[in-house]
């Protein structure tokens, strides 16, 4: 069924998951809820399970102990098609695009694999990159693109799946300033333009603190805060373990 014949779901929820590599425990318990029209930061240190938890809210691995919702519905054994058919979508930290095809191909065939009839999803990836400022490149392949267009299309792809939740990891990374300001203003309009929630992953701190409206912390694997963007800066344990001890007392503040 396309996704657009669903009723939208309001919640997305990890419940009490773990995610075990070998003897690694890369998450363990850890539990989200992220509201429909909602920017949520997910931040931690490399290796604190950010991009593990997005994958199994996303079907791209399986927990080995807890589940995901949606609203109240368990997702429990789907594969990341199915997630993304029932309308959860995600940026990849490498942009992933399919480069000898175009950007609006991209696009398009982001849509199909998320349930949208061709036209739905012609005119999906036409009203998306009209409205983010990429109509101009829409014809060219993605093997030439800037490295700040290739992350703004990954956005733009995610979106072409109409998801109620977006899921983008570390979208501004490598971004110059000017690159970062613009993406904010794309980020914090994307739950009203779209019907979505959001669940943004960064490791720059004024994107974070700029466009969430709430924060949820990893440390090692575990959740070790979940608050609003004011209280997490003022949060000492999430000063120390996200920053280490040499951490500057401003490196958390806007
Ligand atoms: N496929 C895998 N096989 C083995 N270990 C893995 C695998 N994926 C992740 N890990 C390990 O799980 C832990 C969490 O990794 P993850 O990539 O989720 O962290 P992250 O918070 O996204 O880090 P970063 O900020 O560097 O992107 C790390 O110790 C990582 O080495
Ligand atoms: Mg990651």
């Amino acid at each position: 069924m396309p996704a657009t014949a669903a009723p939208r779901p309001e919640s997305l929820h990890a419940q009490g998951v773990d995610v075990a590599f070998g003897g690694i425990k890369a998450l363990t318990r850890v539990s989200l809820s992220l509201q429909r029209g909602q920017v949520m930061g997910l931040i931690g240190p490399n290796g604190a399970g950010k991009t593990t938890l997005v994958n199994v809210l996303t079907g791209f691995q399986a927990p080995s102990a807890g589940r995901v919702l949606l609203d109240d519905r368990p997702l429990t054994g789907m594969k990341a098609r199915d997630h993304a058919r029932a309308g959860i979508a995600r940026s990849f930290q490498a942009a992933r695009l399919f480069r000898d095809l175009t950007v609006r191909e991209n696009l398009v065939v982001a849509g199909l694999g998320a349930g949208l009839t061709r036209r739905e999803a012609q005119d999906g990836a036409d009203d998306i990159l009209d409205w983010i400022g990429c109509a101009p490149i829409a014809g060219l392949t993605c093997d030439g693109l800037s490295y700040g267009d290739e992350r703004r299309i990954s956005i733009a792809r995610a979106m072409a799946m109409r998801p109620a939740f977006a899921l983008l990891d570390e979208p501004a990374s490598g971004m110059n300033e000017t690159e970062c300001a613009r993406l904010m203003a794309v980020i914090s309009a994307l739950p009203e333009r779209f019907d979505c929630g959001v669940l943004l992953i960064e490791h720059n701190m004024t994107v974070i603190m700029g466009v969430c409206q709430r924060i949820h912390v990893l440390d090692g694997g575990r959740s070790l805060a979940e608050d609003t963007p004011a209280e997490v800066q003022a949060d000492p344990a999430v000063r120390r373990a996200y920053l280490g001890e040499k951490a500057e007392a401003t490196d958390l503040v806007i």
